[in-house]
C-alpha cells in the first residue's frame, strides 16, 4: 500500500527517491509521482499511472535535478487510479507540495469550505485539501510552520505527510498521525520513508516519528515538535536493526513460490536460539522483561487481520490446549469498536507480519490506557507494532515480498507454539514431545515440497472451477480458512472456508458437481467426523479433494482426489496442510496466467483502516 520517500541534501536526489519507490513496489500501488525544486527554486511535479518505470522513463527525458525531492506510490482510497489523482498534490498556486499516506475523513467538509473561499480542485482525492488548507492559513499568518499546524489541526483521519514548498528555503516538513514515517541520517543527506527497508541501504541511523510529531528538516538536521505535548526536541537516534534478508528470486519464477520454499528454513530461524535442546526448554528473550506479569494473566485476546488472524486462531487452540488460559481471537478491525469489559489481568497479543497494519495498530491503541499487557508477534523489526507493544517475539521469517503471506504465516504459528510453552508450566514430557515435532517439521515440509509436480497436476485439474469450499475441524479449521483466503487472493476464485461441522448448517446448499470441496482431514480423533462430512458432499455429487496423512482405503474409494502429507502431530500436520494449500493456490493462479506476486486490488501492508 502507499509509499513515501523523500530526500533532502546537497546532491540531486531524484534517482535516490526513484530507487526508494521501487523498493516499495511490492507493497502494491497503482500510480506514482515525484516533486522537487529545481534551479532557482522552480518547482516541478511528474506523475504517471502504472509501474514506476513509466515515471522513470518520463523523468529521463527531462533535464532536471533537485536536492529536495518528495516521492509517492499511491494505492487509491479516494478517487480512481489516474494521473490527476496521484501524488504529489499541490495547491492552486502550485507552490506547496504534499505526499500523503492515509485517509482524511473530513475532506469533503474542508473541500466545501475551501471552494467557498475560492479554491478549485483538480482531483477526486482527499489529499488535495491539505496543500490548499496550508496555503489558506499561510496567507493568513505568513508563517509556514504555523500554517501547517493549523491545517493539521483541522484534519481528521490518518496521515504520514511530507510537505515541501518553493516558498521555503530548503526546508521540508514531515508529519505523522497513525501512519509510519522514519527518517535516516546518511553522511550528507537525510532520507525519509514510510518503510525502513528503503533507508537501510543508506544508513542505520534513524529516527521514528511518533503520532502528532511535526518535524522540520533542514541542513542535515531535524527538529521535532509534538503537537499534542507541545514539546520541541531533538530526534532520538536509533540504530536500525533488521532481519530483512536478501530478496532476490534465487532462480524461482516468483516470490510466492520462493517464499513457500523458504518455509523449512523459516521454521529453523523462528526456533533458533529459542530452544534449549538439552534441557528441552523454551527461551524467549523478547518476553523476559514481562515474565512476572505473564504469570498473572487470566485471559488473552489475540488481535490481527487476514492471514495473521488465522495464525491467531491457531494460537487460540494452542494456548488453550497447552497453557490452559482462555483465549479469544478478534479481528482487529472489529476489536477497535467492540465495547467489552477488559480487566488488567488480560494480555493483548497483536500478530502482524508487517507490523504496520492500521487496524491492528488501532486495536492496540484502544487498550493503550487500560493497563493491560500488550505483546507483539511481528516479522519486521522496528515496525510500529513492535514499538508500541510492551514486549514481543520477532518471527525472523526474513523479507516477505509476495502480497500473499506464506512463510510469515508458518513462522507466526511456530512463535505461538513457543509462546504457549513459555506461558505456564506445561509438563516437561509434553514440552519435549512438542519441541521434537517442531524440530522434525522442516524436513517433513521439504518432503512435501519435493512433490511439487504432483501438487501442480492436482491444482491444474481444479483450476477450471469457479467456486470452492474448504473444510476442516480443530487445527484444520483455521487452515481451511487460510486455504480459502490464499485461493481468493491469488486466483480471484470464490472460495469459502468452513468448520466441517458447520457445513450442513447452510453451505451444503451450494454443493453440486460444479462446486468442489477441499477437505482437510488431520489424523486425529476428529477424523471419522470429517469423513462423514465428505460422505455428505459426495452424496450430492460434489467433487472432493482430500488432504490427509492417514492411508485409508475408505477415503480412497470415496473421493475424487487424494493427497498424502507426511504424518505429524495435530497442529504440525495442519502446518503441512497449509503449505499444500499455498502451493495449490499458487499453481491455480499460474495456470490462469495471473500475476501471483501482485494480485489485483491488494497491497502487502494495509496501512489505512
Ligand atoms: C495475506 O495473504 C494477506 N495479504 C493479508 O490478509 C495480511 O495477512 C493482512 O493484511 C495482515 O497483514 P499483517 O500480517 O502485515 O498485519
Ligand atoms: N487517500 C489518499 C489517496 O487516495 C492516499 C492514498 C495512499 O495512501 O496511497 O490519494
Amino acid at each position: 500500500m502507499c509509499g513515501i520517500v523523500g530526500y533532502i541534501g546537497k546532491d540531486n536526489g531524484i534517482d535516490l527517491v526513484l530507487e526508494g519507490l521501487k523498493e516499495l513496489e511490492y507493497r502494491g500501488y497503482d500510480s506514482s509521482g515525484i516533486a522537487g525544486l529545481g534551479k532557482s527554486q522552480d518547482p516541478f511535479v511528474f506523475k504517471e499511472v502504472g509501474r514506476i518505470n513509466n515515471l522513470e522513463n518520463k523523468l529521463k527525458k527531462q533535464e532536471i535535478s533537485s536536492n529536495l525531492v518528495i516521492g509517492h506510490t499511491r494505492w487509491a482510497t479516494h478517487g480512481k487510479p489516474s494521473k490527476n489523482n496521484s501524488h504529489p498534490h499541490y495547491n492552486n498556486s502550485k507552490n506547496i507540495f504534499v505526499v500523503h499516506n492515509g485517509i482524511i475523513e473530513n475532506y469533503l467538509d474542508i473541500k466545501k469550505e475551501l471552494i467557498q473561499k475560492g479554491y478549485t480542485f483538480y482531483s477526486e482525492t482527499d489529499t488535495e485539501v491539505i496543500p490548499n488548507l496550508i496555503d489558506y492559513y499561510f496567507k493568513e499568518t505568513k508563517d509556514f510552520k504555523k500554517a501547517i499546524k493549523m491545517a493539521l489541526n483541522d484534519l481528521r483521519g490518518t496521515y504520514a505527510l511530507l510537505i515541501s514548498s518553493s516558498l521555503l528555503d530548503n526546508r521540508l516538513f514531515l508529519a505523522r498521525l497513525g501512519s509510519p514515517l522514519v527518517a535516516g541520517f546518511a553522511k550528507d543527506y537525510i532520507i525519509i520513508a514510510s518503510d525502513q527497508s528503503v533507508i537501510l541501504k543508506h544508513t542505520k541511523k534513524v529516527t521514528y516519528l511518533e503520532d502528532f510529531d511535526l518535524a522540520e528538516v533542514s541542513n542535515n538536521k531535524i527538529k521535532i515538535e509534538n503537537l499534542k505535548t507541545l514539546k520541541t526536541f531533538d530526534p532520538k537516534i536509533e540504530i536500525l536493526e533488521s532481519n530483512l534478508t536478501e530478496d532476490s528470486l534465487n532462480g524461482f519464477p516468483d516470490y510466492m513460490l520462493k517464499e513457500i520454499f523458504d518455509i523449512p528454513e523459516t521454521i529453523r530461524l523462528a526456533s533458533r536460539g529459542r530452544i534449549d535442546s538439552k534441557k528441552r526448554l523454551v527461551k524467549l528473550g523478547g518476553l523476559d522483561s514481562v515474565i512476572s506479569q505473564l504469570e498473572h494473566i487470566e485471559r488473552i485476546i489475540i488481535v490481527a487481520c487476514g492471514t495473521s488472524y488465522y495464525a491467531g486462531m491457531f494460537g487460540e487452540y494452542l494456548i488453550e490446549e497447552l497453557a490452559d488460559i482462555p483465549v479469544e481471537v478478534v479481528l482487529a478491525s472489529e476489536f477497535k469498536y467492540k465495547k467489552e469489559p477488559i480487566s488488567r489481568s488480560t494480555c493483548v497479543i497483536a500478530v502482524s507480519q508487517s507490523g504496520e497494519t492500521a487496524d491492528t495498530i488501532a486495536a492496540l491503541n484502544k487498550v493503550k490506557d487500560f493497563g493491560v499487557l500488550k505483546l507483539g508477534i511481528v516479522n519486521v523489526i522496528g515496525s510500529t507494532i513492535s514499538r508500541i507493544t510492551d514486549a514481543g517475539v520477532y518471527c525472523h521469517a526474513g523479507t516477505e515480498k509476495a502480497v500473499a503471506s506464506t512463510k510469515a504465516f508458518v513462522s507466526q504459528i511456530v512463535i505461538l507454539v513457543l509462546i504457549s510453552l513459555r506461558l505456564k508450566n506445561v509438563s516437561s514430557k509434553q514440552t519435549k514431545e512438542i519441541l521434537k515435532e517442531l524440530e522434525n517439521l522442516p524436513a517433513k515440509i521439504e518432503e512435501l515440497l519435493a512433490k511439487k509436480e504432483d501438487i501442480k497436476k492436482i491444482s491444474q485439474k481444479y483450476s477450471k472451477y469457479k467456486d470452492f469450499l474448504f473444510i476442516g475441524r480443530g487445527y484444520d479449521y483455521p487452515t481451511a480458512l487460510e486455504g480459502a483466503l490464499k485461493l481468493k487472493e491469488v486466483s480471484y476464485i470464490h472460495a469459502e472456508g468452513y468448520a466441517a461441522g458447520e457445513m450442513k448448517h447452510g453451505p451444503i446448499a451450494m454443493i453440486d458437481s460444479n462446486f468442489p470441496t477441499v477437505a482437510l482431514i488431520g489424523d486425529d480423533s476428529l477424523y471419522e467426523k470429517t469423513l462423514s462430512n465428505v460422505e455428505e458432499i459426495k452424496a450430492r455429487k460434489g467433487p472432493v479433494l482430500v488432504i490427509t496423512s492417514r492411508v485409508d482405503k475408505k477415503i480412497k474409494d470415496l473421493v475424487d482426489d487424494l493427497f498424502y502429507i507426511p504424518r505429524s502431530s495435530n497442529y504440525t500436520e495442519s502446518i503441512l496442510t497449509a503449505v499444500f494449500l499455498q502451493l495449490f493456490a499458487y499453481y491455480i493462479s499460474k495456470d490462469l496466467g495471473l500475476n501471483v506476486d501482485r494480485p489485483r486490488n491488494l497491497a502487502k501492508s494495509v496501512t489505512v483502516e
